[in-house]
């Protein structure tokens, strides 16, 4: 900068010369005057002057922060003056879950759009989605097993990205769907098996092959009945013949066979009639 000046005044004409001088002496002078004078604060208007590009920013992209002022949020002195320029996130957001998990621009990238720059978390997160979705925060408590100690992120890669179970297991059987498994199986309680809706018998059979062939191939009206209408609720759950049969024979029998299956019936599955 000095140099620069120095060059030019070099070569331009002598009267010319004591003329910059004079001027040079002259702004030296209020300068100096400036710096004596305390700075006048700022107001609203006067940001625009410098920073436009923040300004249209905030105007395109700024969602509701568009109606917040600058000064709002930035109360202080303007640099170089000392203290902190810019209010805490906590200032005007308070008083709910999501508003106390700390590190907000970690996920609203700029403060200035802070939805138009919202990003998923580079970091494994849990208590930061919790501030939201409390209801899967309870369903994971209740639950045992390691599904309940994973990161949110573990499996939602993405705000609002539902894996699907095959993304990480093995069916029980070949050619079994993803959208088989939430038949039996909760996503955040997985061990908790309750089966609903329509579940197939083949679904079971996977892994109770000798009752499902048994089923399968018997003539007993039994053979209709999915498992399910008597394997009701919570697995394993074990119906009993009375449940829906009462007694159904005259007492003297009853009287004397105590073990429907045992004594006479053979099998739930394969029904005989030993009599
Ligand atoms: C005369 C020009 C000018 C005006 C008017 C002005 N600023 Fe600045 N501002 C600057 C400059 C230059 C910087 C430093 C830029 C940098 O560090 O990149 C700056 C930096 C800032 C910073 C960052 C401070 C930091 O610690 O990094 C904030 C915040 C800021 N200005 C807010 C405002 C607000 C709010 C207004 C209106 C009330 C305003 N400015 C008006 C020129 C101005
Ligand atoms: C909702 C609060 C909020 C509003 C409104 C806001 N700012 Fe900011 N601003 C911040 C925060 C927080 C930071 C610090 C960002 C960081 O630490 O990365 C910041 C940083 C800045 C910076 C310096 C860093 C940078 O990104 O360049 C400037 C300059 C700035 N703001 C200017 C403005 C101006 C001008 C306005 C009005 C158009 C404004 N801000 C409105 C919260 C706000
Ligand atoms: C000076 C007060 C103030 C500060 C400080 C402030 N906000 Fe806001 N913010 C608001 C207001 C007002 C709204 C609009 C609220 C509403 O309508 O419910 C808002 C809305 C938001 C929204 C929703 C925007 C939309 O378009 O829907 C987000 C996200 C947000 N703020 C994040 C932040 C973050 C992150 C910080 C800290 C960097 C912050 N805010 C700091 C006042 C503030
Ligand atoms: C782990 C990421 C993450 C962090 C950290 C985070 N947010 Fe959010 N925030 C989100 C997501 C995701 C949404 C949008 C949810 C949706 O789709 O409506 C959101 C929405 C918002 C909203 C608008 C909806 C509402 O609840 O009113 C505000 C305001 C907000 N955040 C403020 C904050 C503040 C303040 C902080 C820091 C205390 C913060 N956020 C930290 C992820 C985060
Ligand atoms: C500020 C509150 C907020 C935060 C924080 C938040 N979410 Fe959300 N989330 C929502 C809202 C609101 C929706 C529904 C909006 C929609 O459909 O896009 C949603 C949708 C979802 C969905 C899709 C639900 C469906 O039925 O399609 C999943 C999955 C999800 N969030 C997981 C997460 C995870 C994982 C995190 C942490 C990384 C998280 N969320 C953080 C508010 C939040
Ligand atoms: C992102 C990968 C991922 C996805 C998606 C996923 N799991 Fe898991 N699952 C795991 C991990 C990791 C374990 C811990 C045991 C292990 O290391 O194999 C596990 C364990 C299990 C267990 C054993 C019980 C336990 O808690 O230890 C069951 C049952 C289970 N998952 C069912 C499901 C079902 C049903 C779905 C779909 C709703 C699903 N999983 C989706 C990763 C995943
Ligand atoms: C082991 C993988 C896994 C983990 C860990 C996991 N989820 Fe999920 N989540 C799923 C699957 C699978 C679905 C169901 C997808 C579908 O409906 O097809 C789901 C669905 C959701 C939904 C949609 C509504 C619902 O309940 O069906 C939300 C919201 C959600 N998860 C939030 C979370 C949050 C918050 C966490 C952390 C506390 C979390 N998830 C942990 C796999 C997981
Ligand atoms: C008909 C009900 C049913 C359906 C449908 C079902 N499961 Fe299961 N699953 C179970 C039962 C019952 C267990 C527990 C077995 C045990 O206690 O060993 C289990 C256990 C698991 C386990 C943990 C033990 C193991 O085998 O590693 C995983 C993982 C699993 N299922 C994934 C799936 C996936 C993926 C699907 C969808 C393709 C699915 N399940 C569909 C009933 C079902
Ligand atoms: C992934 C394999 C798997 C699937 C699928 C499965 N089970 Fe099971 N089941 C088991 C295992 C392992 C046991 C024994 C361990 C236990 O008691 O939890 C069992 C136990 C049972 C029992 C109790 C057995 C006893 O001797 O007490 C019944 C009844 C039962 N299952 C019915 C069903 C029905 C009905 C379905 C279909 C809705 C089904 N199971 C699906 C693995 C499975
Ligand atoms: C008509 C009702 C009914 C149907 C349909 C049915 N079960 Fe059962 N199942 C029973 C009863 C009752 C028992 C208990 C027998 C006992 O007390 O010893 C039983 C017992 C079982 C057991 C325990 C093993 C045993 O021999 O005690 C398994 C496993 C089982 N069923 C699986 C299935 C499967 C898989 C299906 C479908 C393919 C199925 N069941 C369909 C009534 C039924
Ligand atoms: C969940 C209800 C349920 C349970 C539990 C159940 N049954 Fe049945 N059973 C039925 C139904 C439904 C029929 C068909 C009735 C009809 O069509 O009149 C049936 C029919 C029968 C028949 C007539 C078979 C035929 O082909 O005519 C016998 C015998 C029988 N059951 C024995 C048993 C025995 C023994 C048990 C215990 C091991 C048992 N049932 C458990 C629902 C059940």
């Amino acid at each position: 900068m000095k140099t620069g000046l120095s060059l030019r005044i070099h070569h331009v004409h002598p009267h010319i010369h004591a003329c910059l001088l004079l001027i040079l002496l002259f702004l030296a002078g209020t300068s100096i005057r400036a710096a004596e004078r305390p700075l006048l604060p700022l107001v609203e208007g006067d940001c625009p002057k410098c920073h436009s590009f923040k300004i249209k920013k905030i105007k395109n992209a700024g969602g509701k922060h568009a109606e917040v002022s600058c000064l709002d949020c930035h109360p202080r002195q303007h640099v170089p003056e000392k203290g902190s320029t810019v209010a805490a996130c906590e200032n005007c957001h308070f008083k709910q879950p999501h508003y106390e998990i700390k590190d907000c621009l970690h996920c609203h990238a700029d403060p200035h759009m802070p939805m138009a720059t919202l990003r998923d978390p580079a970091k494994p997160a849990r208590v930061e989605c919790l501030s939201c979705h409390g209801e899967v925060g309870k369903e994971m408590e209740q639950a045992e097993g390691s599904h309940a100690q994973l990161y949110c992120t573990r499996c939602h890669k993405r705000h609002g990205y539902l894996p699907e179970c095959l993304d990480c297991h093995k069916p029980h059987m070949r050619s079994q769907p993803a959208a088989a498994c939430r038949r039996c199986h909760r996503p955040h309680n997985p061990q908790q098996v309750n089966p609903a809706g329509w579940v197939p018998a083949i679904f079971c059979g996977a892994c109770h092959r000798k009752e499902s062939e048994y089923l399968a191939s018997t003539t007993s009206k039994h053979g209709v009945i999915t498992c399910v209408y008597c394997h009701e609720g919570a697995h394993p759950s074990k119906p009993r013949c009375h449940d829906c049969h009462g007694l159904p024979h005259d007492q003297a029998l009853h009287r004397q066979y105590r073990g429907c299956l045992s004594d006479c019936h053979g099998d739930a599955h394969r029904l005989v009639s030993k009599k």
